[in-house]
């Protein structure tokens, strides 16, 4: 179970998640999507979606932060919060809860929208016997069985 935050850092989240969402460069959803990531180290880190005119190459608001925190230094988290344009709060993607995993397993996951409606999660309930780190770790199966593929 994540450690539950202060009040006050979450609604620091909050507020760095839908300001960041000013900078979303979204001109083909119009969907316009902030992130905040609260570090082991107590940083924040922020980050929108960044779409591209070839559709499949966008960058979530999540992955963004995520990325920009790693490039940072930082490389775990204890709390991921995303900010969508919304009446009701949004998950985040399937992609977003890989990369997810990869960095912050064990983080709070909080959406929030334009109403008070919230939803706090977490990874191992957003993606279940998520491949992982540990799983390259095992030996292949192929690699014990020579010339064979
Ligand atoms: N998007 C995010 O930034 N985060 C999510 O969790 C879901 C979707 C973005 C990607 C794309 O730029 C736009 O929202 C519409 O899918």
């Amino acid at each position: 179970m994540p450690i539950p935050l202060p009040a006050p850092t979450v609604r620091l989240l909050e507020k760095v998640a839908k300001e960041i969402s000013a900078s979303a460069y979204a001109p083909y959803s119009g969907f316009r999507v902030g992130s905040a990531v609260l570090g082991a180290s107590g940083k924040i880190y922020a980050g929108c979606n960044v779409e591209n005119a070839s559709y499949s190459l966008c960058h979530c608001a999540e992955r963004t932060a995520i990325v920009s925190a790693v490039a940072a230094g930082e490389r775990k988290f204890q709390a991921v919060v995303v900010y969508t344009p919304t009446p009701a709060p949004t998950a985040p993607c399937g992609a977003c809860r890989q990369v997810i995993h990869e960095f912050a397993p064990d983080a709070i996951i909080l959406s929030v929208c334009d109403s008070a409606a919230r939803l706090e999660t977490t990874l191992p309930a957003l993606l279940t016997h998520a491949f992982g780190p540990k799983d390259l770790k095992a030996q292949p199966t192929a690699s014990k069985a020579p010339g064979k593929r």
